[in-house]
C-alpha cells in the first residue's frame, strides 16, 4: 500500500452530507422498534488494544441506546469483506471498521454506501474510496515520539547501531509510524550518529515475524545491536523474546507502541524501554458518539481531513504520549487502562 501522509485542512470539513448515503430511500432505524444499531467490522481481536476497543465502543455505545453488532476477521481480507456484507445485510445504521488491509476496504466501503450506510474507518485509514469520517490517533507523531526517544540516548564517540521493525504493508499506519520515525532518524544517520544494521516490515504485525527479524539482524550484524526500533508492543515483544535468547534482553533498547500489559510489565523488567500510550477509552468513546450521530443523520464538524486518495476524509485526530518507567502511573495506571498490581508484582519478560 502506498503511503499517504496526512493533510491538515484548515477549513473545518463536514461529514454527513444529507444525500450523500442516499438518505432520502433509507432513514436511520428503519426496520426496529428499537434503537440504533451500529456494525463493528475489526481486524482482529488476537491483540490486547482491539479487545479493549471493542469492549470501550461496544459499552459507550449502549449507554448511548444503541446496540453494536460485532465481527473480527482474524487478519482475512476476504472474511472482512463477508464480515461487511453480514453487517450491511442485518441492516446497521452505521458502519465502523478497524481495516486489516486499508486499501481491500475500500470495497466494503462501497457497498455500505451503496446500501445507504455511512462509514467510519477506525484507527486505520481506508483508502481510494468516499469514506464518511475517520477517527485515529496522530500517527505519524506516535513514529516521531519513538524515534525521539532513541535519539535522546545516543552513545557517545561512535553510531547508535539500530534495528528496524515496521509493521505491516497492509496497514496505512505502518507508513505513517516510519514517515515519523524517518523525519527524527534521518539527519543523524546522515550525521553518522545512528547506523541501521538492519530493517523489514513484520508482515501482520505479528509478533514471530518480528522475531524473525530480530534473528536475521544477530546473524547479520552480531551481537553489537545497541537498540530495536519496534513499531508497536506486539512486535517488540517478539523482538524481545529473539533478545532474550541471545542474552541481549535488557541490554538493548527496545521501542514500543499501546502500552499493553505485557509491555507494560516489560517496561518495569527493564526489557522493554518505552511504549506509547494512546488512550484507548477516548477513541472509542469519541468513535462511538460519532457513529451514534452519523447513525442520526446529524452532521459532524471537524478540523482536520486526511486525503485517502480519492478525497479529503474529515478527520478526529486524538493526542499520544510517551509511557516508560517514569510515568506508568500518571498514565495508564491513572487513566484505569491497567492496575498497578496487573503491572508490578507480574513483571516478568
Ligand atoms: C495501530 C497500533 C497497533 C497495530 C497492530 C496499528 O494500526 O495503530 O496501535 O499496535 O496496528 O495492531
Amino acid at each position: 500500500m502506498k503511503k499517504l501522509a496526512p493533510v491538515l485542512a484548515v477549513v473545518v470539513l463536514i461529514a454527513c452530507i444529507a444525500g450523500g448515503w442516499g438518505l432520502a430511500h433509507r432513514p436511520a432505524g428503519e426496520d426496529r422498534r428499537g434503537g440504533l444499531l451500529v456494525g463493528l467490522s475489526l481486524d482482529t481481536l488476537k491483540e490486547e488494544r482491539w479487545q479493549a476497543d471493542r469492549n470501550n465502543f461496544v459499552k459507550r455505545v449502549a449507554e448511548l441506546g444503541g446496540e453494536t453488532l460485532v465481527q473480527s476477521a482474524s487478519g482475512d481480507d476476504t472474511r472482512q469483506i463477508s464480515d461487511v456484507q453480514a453487517l450491511i445485510s442485518r441492516k446497521v445504521d452505521v458502519l465502523v471498521i478497524v481495516p486489516h488491509n486499508g486499501a481491500a476496504m475500500a470495497k466494503a466501503v462501497n457497498m455500505a454506501h451503496e446500501a445507504g450506510i455511512p462509514v467510519i474507518a477506525y484507527d486505520r485509514l481506508i483508502t481510494d474510496c468516499d469514506l464518511d469520517l475517520y477517527v485515529t490517533f496522530d500517527n505519524v507523531k506516535v513514529g516521531r515520539l519513538q524515534a525521539q526517544y532513541l535519539a535522546d540516548r545516543l552513545p557517545a564517540g561512535r553510531p547508535l547501531r539500530l534495528v528496524r521493525i515496521y509493521g505491516s504493508k497492509t496497514d496505512n499506519n505502518a507508513f505513517l509510524f516510519k514517515q515519523g520515525q524517518d523525519e527524527v532518524l534521518a539527519p543523524l544517520i546522515k550525521a553518522g550518529r545512528v547506523e541501521v544494521v538492519h530493517e523489514d516490515w513484520a508482515a501482520d504485525w505479528k509478533p514471530e515475524n518480528a522475531k524473525k527479524i530480530t534473528n536475521a539482524a544477530i546473524t547479520k550484524a552480531g551481537r553489537n545491536i545497541d537498540a530495536v526500533l519496534a513499531s508497536a508492543d506486539g512486535v517488540a515483544g517478539g523482538a524481545i523474546q529473539a533478545l532474550l535468547e541471545e542474552g541481549l534482553a535488557g541490554k538493548v533498547i527496545v521501542t514500543g507502541q499501546d502500552a499493553e500489559l505485557a509491555a507494560c510489565q516489560r517496561i518495569v523488567n527493564g526489557t522493554q524501554a518505552m511504549s506509547i500510550y494512546k488512550p484507548l477509552k477516548q477513541l472509542a468513546n469519541r468513535a462511538a458518539e460519532l457513529a451514534v450521530a452519523l447513525a442520526r443523520r446529524e452532521p459532524i464538524l471537524t478540523r482536520t481531513g486526511i486525503n485517502n486518495g480519492r478525497t479529503e476524509v474529515p478527520t478526529v485526530l486524538l493526542d499520544i504520549l510517551v509511557a516508560d518507567q517514569g510515568n506508568l502511573e500518571s498514565t495508564v495506571i491513572r487513566d484505569g487502562m491497567h492496575t498497578r498490581e496487573a503491572i508490578y508484582p507480574n513483571a516478568r519478560p
